[in-house]
Formats: C-alpha cells, sequence, structure tokens
C-alpha cells in the first residue's frame, strides 16, 4: 500500500494519543480540514487499519494489518537515523543484495530494507535463512561506519545487543534475549534471530549491510522440519500474534541509540554483550577454519571476538565460528 504523508500523520496522532482523538484536534495534527478526514479514515480502514468512531469522544485507533507498510514503519520511526529511507518489498531475493546495491549507487547510510518474503534469503556460512511471508522480520541497513574497515567486525557486536534490547523492550520484559556468539540472538534457549553483516571495503565508499531476519510471530508448525528455533511470540507465550511494525520499530530505535557507543564506547557496548552470553562461562566446542576447538568460553576480546581457554590451557581468540555448547 502506498500511503500518502496525511495518513501517516493521522496514524501517528491516533497513536500518540493512545486514546479517541477528537475530529478537529485530528484533523489539525494531520493538517487537512476536518471534512476530508472522514474518508481518508475510511480508506485507512480499507488498508486494513482498524479505526473507530467513538461517540461524544472522537476516532480510536485499534489493531492495524499485519502488513508491512512504509510510510506507517516511516512515521514510527521520524527521526531515527539508520532509518531514513524505508524500503519494503513483498518479495525479493535478499533484502541485503538489494541492499547492497543501494550502497554502490551511492545510497548514504541509513537505508532500511525490508521484505515480506524473500525467496534467497541468506544467512552465514551460505546457510540458507527461512524467510517464511508474513511471520518475521527480513530486513537490512546500509551503513557507513565512521570507524577504520579494520574494526568493522564490531558491527555484529552492536546488531546482537541492538536487537537484543529491542526484543525485550517489546515482550514489556517478558522474554530474556541472550546472544550466542557471534551473531545469533537466543530467547527462551532458542535461537530467534540472525544476524548477517557483509561489507565491502571499497576505498572510496566503503559500506556494511547489517541483515537482520527477526522470527517474530511463528508458532511451532512455521519452521520447517529440522529447524530448532522459536519466535518472539512464542517466547513472550501469551499466544497473540505481535503486531511486526512495533517490533521493527523498537529495534531500530534501539540499534539507532547504540550507533554512536559502537563508534565512542565500544567497551560498553561489549560489556553488555558478555553479560547477555550464552557462552561466557561454558565448555564449548568451536568450528572454526583451523578446525574443532574445545574449551571453556572465557569472555570477549576487544574486538568482539570470542577468548576460549583450550583443554591443555592454551589461550586461542576466536574471530569467528560455529559454536555448540557441550554443558549447558
Ligand atoms: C544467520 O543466522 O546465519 C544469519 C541470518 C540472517 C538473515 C537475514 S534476513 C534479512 C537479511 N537478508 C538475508 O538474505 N539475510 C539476512
Amino acid at each position: 500500500m502506498t500511503m500518502l504523508p496525511t495518513d501517516a500523520r493521522i496514524l501517528k496522532a491516533l497513536r500518540q494519543s493512545g486514546h479517541a482523538l477528537a475530529v478537529p484536534d485530528l484533523a489539525l495534527a494531520a493538517g487537512i480540514p476536518p471534512g476530508e478526514l472522514a474518508r481518508r479514515v475510511e480508506e485507512l480502514r480499507g488498508a486494513g487499519y482498524e479505526i473507530a468512531l467513538v461517540p461524544h469522544a472522537g476516532y480510536r485507533l485499534g489493531a492495524g494489518p499485519d502488513r508491512l507498510i512504509a510510510d506507517d514503519l516511516r512515521a514510527r520511526l521520524e527521526g531515527a537515523a539508520l532509518a531514513r529511507e524505508i524500503v519494503v518489498f513483498e518479495e525479493t531475493g535478499s533484502t541485503n543484495d538489494v541492499a547492497a546495491r543501494l550502497a554502490r549507487g551511492g545510497a548514504a547510510e541509513g537505508v532500511a530494507v525490508f521484505a515480506e518474503r524473500q525467496t534467497a534469503g541468506r544467512g552465514r556460512l551460505g546457510r540458507r535463512w527461512e524467510s517464511a511471508a508474513h511471520k518475521g522480520l527480513w530486513f537490512s541497513l546500509l551503513l557507513r561506519p565512521r570507524i577504520s574497515v579494520a574494526e568493522w567486525s564490531r558491527l555484529t557486536t552492536w546488531a546482537a545487543v541492538g536487537v537484543a534490547r529491542g526484543l525485550e523492550a517489546v515482550s514489556g520484559g517478558a522474554a530474556k534475549a541472550a546472544i550466542k556468539w557471534p551473531n545469533d540472538v537466543y530467547l527462551a534457549g532458542r535461537k530467534s534471530v540472525g544476524i548477517l553483516i557483509e561489507s565491502a571495503a571499497d576505498p572510496v565508499a566503503p559500506y556494511a549491510i547489517a541483515g537482520i531476519g527477526i522470527n517474530v510471530n511463528h508458532q511451532p508448525d512455521d519452521f520447517p522440519e529440522g529447524i530448532v528455533a522459536t519466535s518472539l511470540r512464542e517466547a513472550i507465550g501469551t499466544g497473540d500474534p505481535l503486531d511486526r511494525m512495533a517490533v521493527a520499530a523498537t529495534v531500530l530505535r534501539e540499534l539507532t541509540a547504540l550507533y554512536p557507543v559502537l563508534h565512542d564506547d565500544f567497551p560498553a557496548l561489549l560489556a553488555e554483550a558478555e553479560a547477555r552470553s550464552l557462552l561466557v562461562g561454558r565448555w564449548v566446542e568451536v568450528r572454526t577454519p583451523m578446525g574443532l576447538m574445545r574449551g571453556m568460553a572465557e569472555g570477549l576480546e576487544p574486538d568482539g571476538g570470542l577468548r576460549l581457554r583450550r583443554e591443555e590451557g592454551r589461550l586461542e581468540r576466536l574471530s569467528g565460528g560455529e559454536v555448540s555448547v557441550l554443558q549447558w
């Protein structure tokens, strides 16, 4: 749906008021004559927004459509620097590819590319990422970090902490988010989020793409056989589907708020990632390009890597790998 800025303003005013808003006040907030409001509201209803007219009180917003609508997201995210521009596809191959194309075309930092469905969603290590239609949030952020390219590995820590904070915030504290190094966020002991950072160290205009997949409204049957995962909805446990746009807005706001921290105070991000870590203090096995390593995960390194104390006592500093926990 293409929404006019006026419609976005109507939704924003209704959302902010939290209750019924009198017709003249709503018309004023939307910048239209009161006589035009009824027609606009009817259009929004047609697009799936529940808007009730409460006698003697005005319009009240109920549930919205279970669709990602760029203008609505824009209205919810006004001022979030990492989502200055929002693009929503009903279907695309991989949002990371779309964002990379925009980056190569010279787009500035702060474009968020969403897709309701990805036909070639990918994960780390060339794996396929299941992107069920309308169940989750599959999106990519175009970034041009102002730290040296050698430090861009920090982006994974930033993304994991930002998403973890966002999911906890939308759950109202009902879900606790943990990070499984290097790039997974877990809820209720299962993977709920995957993060794929891809970058191009072009000397003139380097860019990074933070690809984030969040399982939001999946129920157990929505995951293909063999995939052990959960969703935010399952982790919260009330059974009700969540407003995916509200989840997206909260996560993007957290990521935006933490972006300066990535640049100016990375140790603070690391400390939070360590506190949320599923691995630190556990015996783990890590599959690395140098082979399989077993040991105790002691902590995170200043660049976001994993500090592993091997069985024979040697210390390894790992920049990536596939980790299995040996003892929970
Ligand atoms: C992983 O767990 O291996 C990372 C998964 C990353 C999935 C997201 S969904 C949005 C973006 N587009 C992709 O093709 N992948 C990332």
